[in-house]
């Protein structure tokens, strides 16, 4: 990926701290600013080109069959009867299970001819494609298969003792420290407590969808992607063409939340059947078929142990989990995750087991990890702070570690416990009473606190800024915006370092002909395309200094002048006629390694649970979060704000329900599936600890994306026993557990 074009380029590979930063003297005064996002205009305009809008010229449209059977050979579909429909081109049943592996980045496999084994209700086996949509939906529904049935493992309580541990990965499958069953037998002070996450879907607004063109025997895609870089890459491996043969456009995303992250099939059925037909193809998939075929977040279970010392010292360590995929599935969600660094404990046991189902794949989902771990390890944590009898602020206090528990490094830069005084003192904290005491007629009201923290990555990411003779520039690169506010951010970090009004900025994100970028996923989105932007803006810095006769460092550009030996220069007259260019490239090094790198938080939440009907309602949350250096205050608390009603929907409402006998989800779609909407959603405060990471990136900022969810959901839970005086362990806590 280093290396692109012939450009000018300006590399950085994190091995040092980055202490100086061009957006700290910078004095534009744009960074950080609440900007309303400069791409908000056309998306409420509806002129923000989504995938499945762009007016292509002969388009065919195609849609999706889905397998109605839980595992079967496919014996036979009888496409002739659908072709002899009016208005059906073709249905293409010419390609396998390709989704199965791509979605997590990794190997894709080859193509092969045509879906031969299914193994999951719901997985995707033809394309019909038909002049119009509803020529196409009605034939694809009577696509008429053909299947031998095979035995099928579908219930998970029933095959949870079949579970096996996970392959190591992104972390351990199973990782022992000390003497953890030891020291937790002689803690003087214990809890043992299992805590249950249903499988959950992303439910992003916009559904899959992309538009395939072939010219000249090259493929682009108008897709709906979060990492269009890598995404192309998996499309062309399993199309079996050549990587420069397969561009994406991907400029708009009606959210992702990791649904989107690698290609889903809608992109290659697309694409084998405007090969095949010689003409453009849309496919977009049904609701439903996002929910059964692209990826679930899978259930969790977690048993939780935790040993202390009277004082609340934790000397053991405990988290087990049983999680679920498809049989040969590297991935698993990785519950530990948070729990590796969050708290101190010499003996630690955090284990991740599988048992092999045939469900919906399970993959990555709006912070694989934490946001459903941190239930655990979090409603675990308020459960030792009362068998203790300590407050459970002071109890997290006590445990907050000076370095990594595990990796023996410092942290980059960690305010957990800060952010815990500033949140108890914003949120009236001291105002908490003991559980079930607190009565507002027939509502118990209750308060719960928990820790947030979502592990730091840099991803390798590219991108080029362009300053034109009038003065204007452009920032490109492979980024994403899946709603995050990245061109926003983006933006604003090259205004900043070349002193340009944000409105003289045109952005272009989300094609693969600009420079690869690792795009949106995993919290890393801003900090690695903003440390590409402002690395490229850097060396278009520096060229214009030389063009001036300054050094750099003597060099002051504020709207649109360059201001430096005792003279004031329009931009316009200093790069020529040509323009100045220059590509920024980051890639992660030694400081990874050297430091653990992670955002914090705490979240308090306040809930109301009506005596006679077990309803709850929160009434209001506070998050309090240190994620480095805030790029823009307002699309930061936008982040959190969808992060925290996200935990609301853990906690209350997402519920995905496989049908034991075959393994169908019975709630595949919005209407059935709740995520909070409005009127579950209170008034929720967010706060920003002012912070800098210079270990993490020449911005210093760290991921911001998901860590509003994480921790988010636990607050609720403790809450809501506040309240009460009930444990629920089952999440979500709907009313038939509270009564
Ligand atoms: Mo995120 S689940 O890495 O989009």
């Amino acid at each position: 990926m280093f290396g692109f074009g012939k450009d000018d380029t300006n590399a950085l590979t994190m091995n040092q701290p980055h202490p100086d930063s061009l957006l700290d003297t910078g004095v534009q005064g744009v960074i950080s600013k609440p900007l309303d996002r400069v791409d908000g205009p056309k998306k409420v305009t509806g002129t923000a080109t989504y995938a499945a809008e762009y007016a292509i010229e002969n388009v065919a449209h195609g849609v999706l069959v889905s397998a109605t059977k839980g595992h079967a050979k496919i014996k036979a579909i009888d496409a002739d009867a659908v072709k002899a429909i009016p208005g059906v081109i073709d249905v293409i049943t010419d390609y396998d299970t390709f989704i199965r592996n791509s979605q997590q980045g990794g190997e894709t496999s080859a193509p092969t001819q045509g879906v031969r084994t299914i193994d999951y209700f719901g997985e995707i086996i033809a394309i019909v494609v038909a002049e119009s949509f509803e020529v196409a939906r009605d034939a694809a529904k009577q696509l008429k298969v053909d299947y031998e049935p095979l035995d099928g493992t579908f219930d998970y309580e029933a095959n949870k003792g079949e579970a096996e541990p996970a392959p190591d990965g992104l972390i351990k499958g199973h990782y022992d420290q000390g003497d953890f069953d030891k020291a937790f037998e002689n803690a003087p002070v214990k809890v043992d407590v299992t805590y249950t996450t249903p499988s959950q879907n992303s439910a992003a607004m916009e559904p899959h969808a992309s538009i395939a063109v072939w010219e000249d025997g090259a493929l682009t895609l108008y897709g709906a992607y979060q990492m269009p870089t890598s995404d192309a890459q998996q499309l062309a491996k399993a199309l079996g063409v050549a990587q420069s043969k397969v561009r994406i456009i991907s400029r708009y995303i009606g959210g992702g939340f990791g649904s989107k992250l690698g290609i889903a099939p809608e992109s290659v059925a697309a694409a084998i059947a405007a090969k095949q037909l010689g003409r453009p193809v849309k496919a977009v998939m049904l609701r439903q078929q996002v929910f059964d075929a692209t990826v679930r977040r899978s259930n969790t279970e977690q048993r939780m142990r935790l040993g202390a010392e009277a004082g609340g010292r934790i000397v053991a360590l405990g988290h087990e989990s049983i999680t679920s995929n498809l049989p040969d599935e590297d991935f698993f969600e990785p519950v530990g995750i948070g729990t590796h660094f969050l708290y101190g404990g010499e003996n630690r046991r955090i284990n991740h087991d599988v048992v092999r189902l045939n469900w919906t794949l399970s993959g990555s989902m709006r912070a694989p990890g934490e946001a459903v771990g941190m239930v655990g390890m979090e409603c675990a944590m308020d459960e030792l702070a009362e068998a203790i009898g300590m407050d459970p602020i002071a109890l997290r206090k006590v445990n907050d570690p000076q370095q990594d528990p595990e990796l023996k490094v410092p942290y980059s830069s960690r305010n957990l416990t800060r952010s815990l005084e500033e949140g108890a003192k914003h949120f009236g904290w001291d105002q908490r009473q003991a559980p079930g005491q607190r009565r507002e007629g027939d509502w118990l009201i209750g308060m719960g606190v928990a820790a947030a923290c979502r592990s730091n990555q840099l991803q390798q990411s590219a991108a080029k800024v362009e300053l034109h003779p009038d003065g204007s520039a452009t920032v490109s690169s492979a980024m994403t915006d899946i709603g995050t506010g990245s061109y926003t951010i983006m933006a604003q970090i090259a205004a900043e370092i070349l002193g340009l009004p944000v409105e003289k900025v045109t952005m272009s994100l989300g094609d693969t002909n600009d420079p690869p970028a690792a795009g949106s996923g995993g919290s890393w989105g801003a900090a690695s395309a903003g440390s590409a932007v402002y690395l490229a803006a850097e060396r278009v810095r520096e060229r214009l200094a030389k063009a001036m006769g300054v050094k750099p460092e003597d060099l002051t550009l504020k709207d649109g002048m360059a201001i430096g030996d005792n003279r004031s220069v329009p931009l316009a007259e200093l790069v020529g006629k040509d323009g100045l260019s220059a590509i920024g490239e980051i890639k992660p090094g030694q400081q990874e390694k050297q430091f653990n790198q992670a955002s914090y938080g705490a979240h308090f939440a306040e809930v109301g649970v009506n005596v006679v009907t077990g309803e709850v309602r929160v009434r209001r949350m506070l998050g309090v979060f240190a994620a480095g250096r805030v790029l823009n205050a307002k699309t930061a608390r936008s982040q959190c704000l969808g992060g925290m009603t996200f935990g609301i929907g853990t906690a209350l409402t997402e519920d995905l329900i496989h049908d034991p006998r075959t393994g169908k989800l019975v709630n595949h779609d919005l209407a059935e599936y709740h995520v909070p909407v409005n009127a579950d959603v209170p008034q929720l405060e967010v706060h920003f600890l002012d912070e800098r990471d210079i270990h993490a990136n020449p911005i210093h900022a760290k991921g911001i994306g998901e860590l509003g969810i994480s921790g988010a959901a636990p607050a609720v839970v403790n809450a809501i026993y506040n309240a009460t005086g009930v444990r629920v362990r089952e999440m979500p806590v709907t009313l038939d557990k509270l009564l």
